[in-house]
């Protein structure tokens, strides 16, 4: 009999995201945002395309792919696929890949939690402002871990509770508010990645007034790791 999947207490914890209505939302959001909250994202993501290390040839999956902002910034020598769930996203980033020629990346409408992806077939994961806005953030991570190879490397762009009494006190009771407009301000990087043997390579904010991390994970530890050039095919851009 097949076991009932039981879902991790980070999935639970407050108020719940669930994906009809974030599918919903993002239909709508999908009007504008680019030129809201996409227009903050680029450095960030052109610094977090880069902690992927991607070589010539190289898989990529960009999960929650959005309106395809990160598209233009993989090296054209690598093969994308970008998911999301909405697809009035889906149709932005369409857009782009037509528009600018992008004839190395793909899309594909799913639920990035449960993806039609087989074990250990991408080298890269990318998972950019998505962690905080899925309804399990511990199983999306899971997904990550299965279709990312054992040696591949999983990179989160995401805001996580701050470890400051104060500061994480006013993420936890403004969470509700968040959570009407997609996501959630009440998630720990600890939660995300109990249990699932995954390990937290490195993580940084770009300055430290940053709301958002960069937190690089692999199935494999590693020893230190040298800082990261500039990645290949892209300018690290100003936004
Ligand atoms: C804040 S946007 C981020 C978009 C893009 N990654 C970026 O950084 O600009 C979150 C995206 O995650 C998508 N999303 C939310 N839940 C999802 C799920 N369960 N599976 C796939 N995509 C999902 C939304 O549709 C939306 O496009």
């Amino acid at each position: 009999m097949a076991q009932e999947e039981t879902a991790h207490p980070a999935a639970g914890k407050g108020v719940k995201m669930s994906e009809p209505e974030t599918s919903a939302q993002y239909d709508v959001w999908s009007k504008f945002y680019d030129n809201t909250f996409g227009a903050l994202v680029h450095r960030r993501q052109t610094r977090a395309i880069a902690e992927l290390r991607i070589k010539p040839g190289d898989r990529v999956l960009d999960l929650g792919v959005g309106t395809g902002l990160s598209l233009t910034k993989y090296p054209t020598d690598a093969n994308v696929v970008g998911v999301d769930l909405s697809g009035g996203m889906l149709r932005k980033a369409k857009d782009k890949l037509d528009a600018d020629g992008l004839h190395h990346a793909e899309l594909v409408q799913a639920d990035a939690m449960h993806t039609p992806f087989a074990d250990s077939s991408f080298d890269h994961v990318m998972v950019s402002h998505v962690i905080s806005v899925v309804s399990d953030p511990n199983r999306l991570l899971q997904e990550c871990r299965r279709i990312v190879k054992p040696t591949g490397t999983i990179v989160v762009l995401n805001h996580f509770q701050s470890p400051s009494a104060v500061v994480g006190f006013f993420e936890r009771v403004l969470n509700p508010v968040f959570v009407k407009i997609g996501w959630r301000s009440d998630l720990t990087l600890q939660e995300c990645v109990e249990g699932l043997g995954l390990h937290v390579l490195y993580h940084f904010k770009l300055s430290w007034f940053d709301f958002w991390q960069i937190v690089v994970l692999s199935p494999t530890a590693r020893g230190p790791m040298p800082a990261t050039d500039l990645p290949r095919g892209a300018a690290l851009a100003a936004g």
